[in-house]
């Protein structure tokens, strides 16, 4: 039998989040955050309410099994061909002359959109010289990412977009076989540092050149994203980008006005 949690409960159960964790998820769109948590509630086979707020109160390994089924973990490698192609030819030369070139990527999910910079910051001769820090509020997700271990089905898809990309080479020059699976070459991973950071909670933590954030606003109200983006903008040196996704922008966001377009196509802004 499939239970809906009325809105009454799921307000009650998100209060109670912050209090036992200090995760809120209350600035989340709420259309999306029912429906995950219904599903969730119903995939479990729970049965009520009460039952289903003392296992998330008292147990830690059954909240972190929440966030990793409510949080949308959707990505994939060179995601929007023409943006990465955008960092190939304009963004990351831009910053070749720094003797360290200081990334993140926030809300990086499994990793794919990180191990895609590697590949790209490997092709310009710079990734002996970055540091990735790829952060998420997903543990799960992280641990995925910092094994850099992934399926072989979609690679044909990625090998497609890392050529749109402009890609120099073939895709797979940079992961070999490893259990049915593809497993990225090691030198890529040597460089980024998997973190769980929370965008809606946690401070910065270092001071970058380019911080990526993409398809995660678009789950946050705007006080929310107001939030990061004054977090990015403390976390962002002089000069650094901040890059978004398709779908969002810092255009009605009160720091626009210290920020110019670096790309007219895409979401690529420069700090003034
Ligand atoms: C749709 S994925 C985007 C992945 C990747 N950036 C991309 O564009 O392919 C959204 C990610 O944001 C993460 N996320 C959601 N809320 C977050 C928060 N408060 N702090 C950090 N990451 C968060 C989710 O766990 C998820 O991995």
């Amino acid at each position: 039998m499939v239970g809906i949690l009325r809105e009454e409960e799921i307000n009650q159960l998100l209060t109670e989040l912050i209090d036992t964790y200090g995760y809120d998820f209350t600035g989340y769109s709420m259309p999306m955050l029912q429906r995950r948590i219904n599903q969730f509630y119903n995939l479990q086979q729970i049965g009520n309410f009460p039952a289903l707020r003392y296992l998330l109160k008292n147990d830690p390994q059954y909240f972190r099994l929440f966030i990793s089924k409510i949080m949308v973990p959707v990505t994939e490698m060179f995601r929007d061909p023409p943006f990465f192609a955008a960092l190939r030819t304009t963004i990351l030369p831009a910053l070749s002359n720094f003797p360290l070139i200081r990334i993140w990527h926030a809300g990086c999910s499994t990793g794919e959109e990180v191990y895609s910079m590697a590949i790209l910051l490997k092709e310009l001769h710079l990734l002996h010289k970055s540091i990735l820090y790829a952060t998420d509020i997903n543990p799960e997700a992280l641990e995925t990412a910092s094994k850099g271990i992934f399926p072989q089905k979609p690679f044909q898809h990625y090998a497609d977009n890392y050529l749109k990309a402009g890609g120099e080479l073939l895709l797979q020059n940079y992961y070999g076989p490893y259990l049915g699976q593809a497993k990225f070459r090691d030198e890529l991973k040597k460089r980024i540092v998997f973190s769980t950071h929370n965008l809606a909670a946690d401070a910065s933590f270092n001071q970058f050149q380019l911080i990526i954030c993409r398809n995660v606003l678009i789950y946050f109200n705007q006080e929310l994203q107001n939030r990061v983006f004054t977090l990015f903008d403390s976390s962002l040196e002089s000069k650094g980008y901040l890059a978004l996704g398709s779908k969002e922008t810092l255009r009605f966001s009160h720091l626009n006005q210290h920020y110019q377009k670096a790309n007219l196509k895409e979401k690529i802004w420069q700090k003034l």
